[in-house]
């Protein structure tokens, strides 16, 4: 099992996940984060971090996020590894709770 992280990071990339992970398995793209599944401990710490609620059990994904489980997995291996704060992106509060974000994923 993992976690993972789904549409609503993207464009607002909080990143309170990253500094609180025990096992420092986020990674960082240009305007989100991902979970590498293969260092995840399930630890749920990072759940009530994200002022987006964007992090989710893969086992308990909200309908229609079922394929970020791939995004995760692949984006994970090539993107560097985040461990601390930074400042959000700037229109981050205005992007969160917005619908069809995945559109506007950089990889
Ligand atoms: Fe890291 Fe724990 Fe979140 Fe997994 S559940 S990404 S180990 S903080
Ligand atoms: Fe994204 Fe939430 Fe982390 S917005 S960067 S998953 S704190």
């Amino acid at each position: 099992m993992a976690y993972v992280v789904t549409e609503n990071c993207i464009l607002c990339k909080y990143t309170d996940c990253a500094v609180v992970c025990p096992v420092d398995c986020f990674h960082e793209g240009p305007n989100f984060l991902v979970i590498d599944p293969e260092e995840c401990i399930d630890c749920d710490v990072c759940v009530t971090e994200c002022p987006a609620a964007a992090i989710f059990p893969e086992t308990d994904l909200p309908a229609g996020q079922e394929k970020f489980l791939e995004i995760n997995a692949v984006l994970a291996k090539t993107w560097p590894v985040i461990t601390k704060k930074k400042d959000p992106l700037p229109d981050a509060d205005e992007w969160n709770g917005a619908e069809d974000k995945l559109q506007h994923l950089k990889k």
